[in-house]
């Protein structure tokens, strides 16, 4: 296995804007709430701030955006809502997918597949091969995902590799065990902004998130877009990023 690259080196950028930005798109439902609608009017307007936000980040020099989406708790939420969402990726991927190829943007989605609808499955496969060849630009979406639910699924990877008789437990270090997870050939996240106020990371990318920076912005996630973003990354820029180190490293 590969040692493990530091962390100035996996983040990757060059200059100071973040080559990664995660986002946990917080507020639906209160932004919907305040307006006397039904919180599937929230995630709906949820997908236009998407849009907007993938848009911007493009033209801000970013380029890595990954979203949170769906998480392996909400799946306590109310059925209507669960479908809601199912139905709103399934939207988005018909609708979006041409448009998004041509741009060049590499679509992966992370998180677990196989508790997904079986159409739902094969829609998102669709868009990861249609899009390999991409480079451009990267929007990796985490639906069905929970960061502790990852790392396990990596660690039984490696535990059957070592079965297998293909690896050692002494040769399993950073690299490698990050070459398990869904985010494998993806740089850790530079900036993780939480939209809506909370400040919380709620199990989004907690191993890739090690050295990020934070931003929990005001506006609810459907307010969100290009401005709300231009100022994250404003915050971000004038951030000292250290990564264990006494001087300030390039992010
Ligand atoms: C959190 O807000 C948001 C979610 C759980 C869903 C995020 C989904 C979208 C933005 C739209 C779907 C996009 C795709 C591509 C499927 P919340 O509902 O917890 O809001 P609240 O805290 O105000 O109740």
């Amino acid at each position: 296995m590969k040692a493990a690259t530091s962390p100035a080196a996996r983040s990757g950028g060059g200059d100071d804007v973040p080559n990664h930005v995660a986002i946990i798109m917080d507020g639906n439902g209160r932004w919907a709430a305040a307006r006397g609608l039904p919180r599937g009017a929230g995630h709906e307007r949820g997908v236009e701030a998407l849009r907007r936000t993938v848009e911007a980040a493009g033209d801000l020099g970013i380029s890595y955006l990954t979203v949170y989406s769906f998480s392996t708790e909400n799946w306590r939420r109310p059925a209507e809502e669960v479908n809601a969402l199912f139905g709103l990726l399934r939207a988005y991927v018909r609708r979006d997918l041409d448009r998004l190829r041509d741009k060049g943007v590499r679509i992966r989605i992370i998180g677990e597949r196989e508790s997904l609808p079986a159409d739902l499955q094969e829609l998102v496969q669709r868009a990861e091969r249609e899009t390999a060849e991409n480079s451009d630009f990267h929007l990796t979406v985490a639906f069905n995902y929970g960061g502790r639910d990852e790392i396990v699924r990596a660690a039984r990877r490696l535990a059957q590799d070592v079965i297998d008789g293909r690896l050692m437990p002494g040769q399993i270090d950073e690299a490698g065990f990050a070459g398990k997870l869904d985010t494998a050939g993806l740089p850790d996240p530079d900036l993780l902004i939480r939209t809506s106020g909370e400040q919380r990371t709620s199990n989004f990318l907690p191993w890739q998130c090690a050295y990020a920076e934070i931003v929990f912005a005001n506006p609810l996630w459907p307010d969100f877009g290009g401005v709300a973003l231009r100022e994250a990354v404003d915050d971000y820029r004038a951030r000292e990023r250290r990564f264990g180190d006494v001087a300030p490293k390039a992010g």
